[in-house]
């Protein structure tokens, strides 16, 4: 039995997207092995007109139609009726191009959280009054506008789910190396064979040199932060040798 159990409802009006992309590969296997739960719940359930209508003209006119805060409320009160009787709430993510970005860092923080929700809007926008009772957070996951929140919080489950121990299954992988610990992309990486269509594998990494190989590794990723993401070299911890390295390689 894992160590511990998390949690995530997303509200949506197309839960088939959600399901069909989380409960697959790595995220599948999370919930087989009982480390993450993910409910989705449809909107459209919790409507109490006969037509399951969740949208409607916008007071004041304009184009576009707004999600009402009626089915939205119901479908919140429906799942957390009983933490809110205890005078608690969820942390609630609504997805808007409207909210602070999206970054590994927040990544990281709401990866300590147990229990998460989030909210995916559509059409136009979503009733205001609702958003003021019920979100907690406002995450954009860049500055693009999508259609709907769907797609952006399954960007979000996926980058939060992997960080919590035991998702990726190999424990150091996950603790180290990728792009964006300690704000460097990762170096290169090659596999078998040794020589592909005439390009080499580079020398270093069949030497077994341990020591060169870092050294080799941790010079390789901060050439290509230079190069591909010199903005992330402003909050990175480098050394006089490695700023100087960088220096050469910004355009
Ligand atoms: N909904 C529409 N566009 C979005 C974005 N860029 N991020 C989060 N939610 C969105």
């Amino acid at each position: 039995m894992a160590d511990r159990s998390v949690h995530y409802t997303v509200m949506t009006l197309f839960p088939e997207m959600i399901e069909a992309g989380l409960h697959t590969s790595i995220l599948g296997k999370a919930e087989e092995n009982g480390i993450l739960r993910i409910d989705t719940v449809n909107i459209r359930d919790y409507t109490e007109n006969k037509h399951k209508r969740v949208d409607d003209y916008p007071y004041g006119g304009g184009a576009g139609m707004v999600m009402q805060a009626e089915p939205i409320w119901h479908t919140y009160e429906a799942c957390f009726g009983e933490m809110l009787a205890r005078g608690e709430r969820p942390r609630l993510i609504y997805l808007s191009p409207q909210g602070r970005v999206f970054d590994q860092k927040m990544a990281d923080e709401l990866s300590k959280e147990d229990e998460l929700v989030f909210l995916c809007g559509h059409y136009e926008g979503v009733d205001e009054r609702v958003l003021e009772m019920i979100v907690t957070d406002t995450v954009s996951i860049g500055d693009y506008v999508l259609t709907g929140g769907e797609l952006p919080a399954m960007v979000m489950i996926d980058a939060i789910a992997r960080l919590i121990p035991g998702v990726l299954g190999n424990e150091a992988s996950w603790a180290e190396d990728e792009s964006f610990r300690g704000d460097l992309l990762e170096y290169p990486q090659y596999s078998r064979p040794e020589e592909f269509m005439g390009r080499k594998v580079p020398e270093v990494l069949l030497s077994g040199h341990h020591a060169r190989i870092e050294e080799w590794r941790r010079e390789q990723s901060v050439i290509r932060t230079a190069k591909m993401r010199p903005d992330l070299l402003e909050k990175a911890e480098l050394s006089e040798k490695e700023r100087n390295l960088a220096k050469k390689y910004l355009q």
